[in-house]
């Protein structure tokens, strides 16, 4: 993985400033999406619902403010000028770097008492995301990666970490695709209509609950491919670079840069006949209202 820090010139001064090198921003981002973890842990599956946001399936918990309040505090900790935009706090300060944090991705597997729920915190600096980790604290597994750097695999099962890389040479009608849903039912009604065209043209469907976790799945090879409509930048922002780092494609299905309309993630040849079919789908639809 890299290390050392990168050297730019300030813009106002001329003076050389250093930028935070991605091993270390990484390493932050794991420790605090590990920390936050246990604090769920300790309440898996216990908890009540404490607001909805976008719609009434749309739950929020105490423990995705608690996780979210600890992630932030351990950031601010130890870089405390940077800016943060979190999925339950928004964003505050401006600093150098921005943290885009998921404090509990997959909240109603949470809330269920179901294992496929995550921590994503990503890095990004000048607007490009250069470190990202995902943490599944009931798989024992933090997902990390580096821009440049690879995607990795630090898992209790396995003694060191393990350098992912996803799926290659499937086609589309082997493919094992995960998918999920949004809040809203307009929404969920395009998406019903889209994913039972796709159904017949692949091997399966997962609806695993936790877009940070399909990505981290997808890099790993525990599915070929994920696509979504309606994902949230703090959803992908660190999955997104765990997936391209272990080789997969990410974006959406007109030359865009995966986001809201459409999210997808496969080894570049599986992504683009998946690409090609949800385009003449128009899956990237957004519904009106
Ligand atoms: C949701 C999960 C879910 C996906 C939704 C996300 P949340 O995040 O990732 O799998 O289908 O699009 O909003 O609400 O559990 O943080
Ligand atoms: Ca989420």
């Amino acid at each position: 993985m890299p290390g050392g820090l990168l050297r730019r010139r300030s813009a106002t001064a001329g003076v050389p400033v250093s930028e935070p090198a991605p091993a270390d921003l990484v390493a932050l981002a794991s420790a605090a999406a590990q920390e936050a973890g246990e604090l769920l842990v300790a309440r898996h599956g216990r908890v009540a619902v404490a607001a909805t946001k976008s719609s009434p399936t749309d739950v929020v918990t105490e423990m995705d403010h608690a996780a979210e309040q600890l992630i932030r505090d351990r950031l601010l900790a130890a870089r405390p000028t940077d800016a943060i935009l979190g999925e339950e706090g928004g964003q505050t300060g401006a600093g150098p770097v921005r943290w885009i944090v998921d404090p509990l991705d997959g909240t109603v597997n949470y809330l269920y008492g179901l294992p496929g729920w995550g921590v994503s915190v990503a890095a990004e600096v000048g607007g490009v995301v250069v470190a990202g980790a995902v943490c599944v604290p009931l798989q024992h597994s933090t997902f990390t990666a580096t821009l440049g750097g690879g995607a990795w695999l630090e898992s209790a099962w396995e003694g060191s970490p393990r350098r992912l890389a996803c799926n290659r040479g499937v086609v589309l009608s082997d493919a094992l695709v995960a998918t999920g849903f949004g809040y809203s039912s307009g929404q969920r009604a395009e998406q019903g209509h889209v994913v039972a065209a796709v159904l017949p043209r692949v091997r399966d469907i997962r609806r695993a609950g936790a877009a940070a976790v399909d990505l981290c799945s997808v890099a790993a090879g525990r599915v070929d491919a994920y696509y979504e409509q309606g994902t949230h930048y703090w959803d992908i922002a660190a999955g997104a670079l765990i997936a391209r780092e272990a080789g997969a494609m990410t974006g959406g299905l007109r030359g865009d840069e995966a986001g809201e309309a459409m999210t997808l993630a496969a080894d570049p040849a599986l992504f683009a006949q998946l690409r090609d079919l949800l385009a003449s789908l128009d899956a990237d639809r957004l519904p009106a209202g």
